[in-house]
């Protein structure tokens, strides 16, 4: 299987070693674990995503590799006898550890873990390569506990504006407090962003989290666009008041108007299709109990769709809703969007990449959107991306129920590998394209991989 790559690499072999990808992804989702349900809560920045993240870097150091922490948190993981900077532009790799509550054991993880398999392959095969390899673990992707998702991704895109100064969870605790104990530093964020340019490639392998792969018998999927999200965060304010004496008539129940919300949500995704899917996920009534009304309710509209001007629209029609439930039902609604990542298109030349890679391995392949966000999707700002899914069994994730059959996982990293490889020019005379002279270090021009967003 690797004959064309010991060839084209003058004697020199890559192969990532599936039993070891396979039991570092085993081992990682231990960490997090409730016994119970099955199911990882390792909230970005917590006790067990802090584990997480020794984990991966002690696995690093033990592969000879050298992993940092930048300002942001991201860990960064090169190969050691590279000095931090020495002047290759970068083919990085990665995902996040951070998860969900109650989650998967290989959103995210998968992605991390392979791209750490990567780029010990690229050394253990003692690879020439005019970029360097680089393997991230972007910080808090998911917010699920600071609610500032794609974190660490943001940073390294230089998005700073786009994340509040002095971010804070969900129970008022600072970031910076929890940022400092991950080895990052808030005073310094603006250290943790890439020129653009610095980047030559960033190639993200995912299971896909939906059901597309398993249903057609494709064992890899070709992503070519990755779903816009808005999250908002809402304000229910009502007046609470005893629930056995407040008549009906003049209540002000904010639970009422939340209920409204989420049938409003659920409208215009589902019987209009102004966006993709909506969703409120999160809900939090105050003050929670049985027998008084709920005097103001916090809760979360998350909108996507790949078409930027539709998620605009489906936003525009919903917050008309809003204004018109807030007057039906006596409260205010206090409307803040927290997130807005934009929909992107992948690399057309990555994508090819990854198509023919996986021709080469036999493994059936199709091209589709990507549902879920990705860091993908900020560093699209400062380099091209392609993104490599693998079937999710059932098409589900964010529950302890997400899996993928060990073979796939398997698979799915040997793609990241040959598309890594191809992207610097080794194994490829039949790469799209060839700006540049393979194993030249530091003479090289960049691969010229088209990116952009969107619908805009
Ligand atoms: C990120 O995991 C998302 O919710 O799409
Ligand atoms: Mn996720
Ligand atoms: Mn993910």
């Amino acid at each position: 299987m690797t004959s064309t790559l010991v060839q084209r690499t003058g004697g020199l072999s890559a192969d990532i070693d599936g039993d070891r990808l396979l039991r570092r992804i085993a081992r990682l989702g231990r960490i997090g674990l409730d016994p119970e349900t099955g199911g990882i809560t390792r909230e970005g920045f917590s006790a067990a995503d802090c584990e997480a993240r020794a984990y991966l870097m002690d696995e690093a150091r033990d592969a000879g590799l050298l992993p940092t922490v930048d300002a942001a948190g991201n860990i960064i993981i090169r190969p050691r006898h590279t000095a931090y900077g020495d002047g290759r532009q970068v083919l990085m790799m990665g995902s996040h550890l951070d998860t969900v509550v109650n989650a998967g054991r290989l959103d995210g993880a998968y992605g991390v873990l392979a791209a750490l398999e990567v780029v010990q392959a690229f050394e253990e095969g003692g690879i020439d390569s005019p970029y360097e390899p680089v393997a991230v673990a972007f910080a808090n992707e998911e917010g699920a506990l600071f609610p500032q998702p794609f974190w660490g991704s943001m940073a390294m895109a230089g998005r700073l504006a786009g994340l509040p100064r002095e971010p804070r969870d969900h129970q008022g605790r600072r970031l910076r407090d929890a940022l400092r104990r991950a080895g990052g530093d808030l005073d310094a964020l603006g250290s943790a962003g890439w020129p653009h340019g610095s980047v030559a490639a960033y190639l993200e392998l995912h299971v896909e989290q939906g059901p597309v792969l398993e249903r057609s018998g494709s064992r890899i999927g070709v992503v070519d666009a990755i779903t816009g999200r808005t999250v908002l965060t809402l304000e229910v304010r009502g007046a609470a008041g005893h629930s056995g004496t407040s008549p009906m008539k003049g209540r002000r129940d904010a639970m009422a108007a939340a209920a409204r919300v989420v049938l409003a949500a659920e409208h215009i995704a589902g019987e209009r299709a102004l966006c993709r899917v909506a969703t409120v996920g999160r809900i939090d009534p105050h003050p929670n109990t049985p027998n008084t009304i709920a005097g103001s309710v916090r809760m979360t509209v998350d909108l996507r769709d790949t078409d930027v001007w539709r998620a605009a629209t489906a936003e525009e029609t919903l917050r008309r809703m809003l204004d018109a439930i807030a007057a039906s039902t006596g409260t205010e609604i206090e409307v803040v969007a927290e997130t807005r990542s934009d929909p992107v298109s992948t690399s057309e030349v990555l994508r090819a990449a990854i198509e023919r890679s996986a021709d080469e391995l036999g493994l059936p392949h199709e091209v589709l959107p990507s549902g879920a966000g990705h860091d993908a999707q900020m560093v699209a700002d400062i380099a091209p991306i392609g993104m490599i899914f693998v079937p999710s069994l059932g098409g589900i994730s964010h529950v302890p129920e997400e899996d993928t059959a060990p073979a796939d996982l398997v698979a799915g990293a040997r793609v990241l590998l040959r598309t890594a490889l191809r992207t610097i020019g080794i194994g490829s005379e039949d790469r799209p394209d060839a700006p540049h002279t393979p194993h030249t270090p530091h003479t090289h021009s960049a691969p010229h991989i088209e990116r952009h967003t969107t619908g805009s």
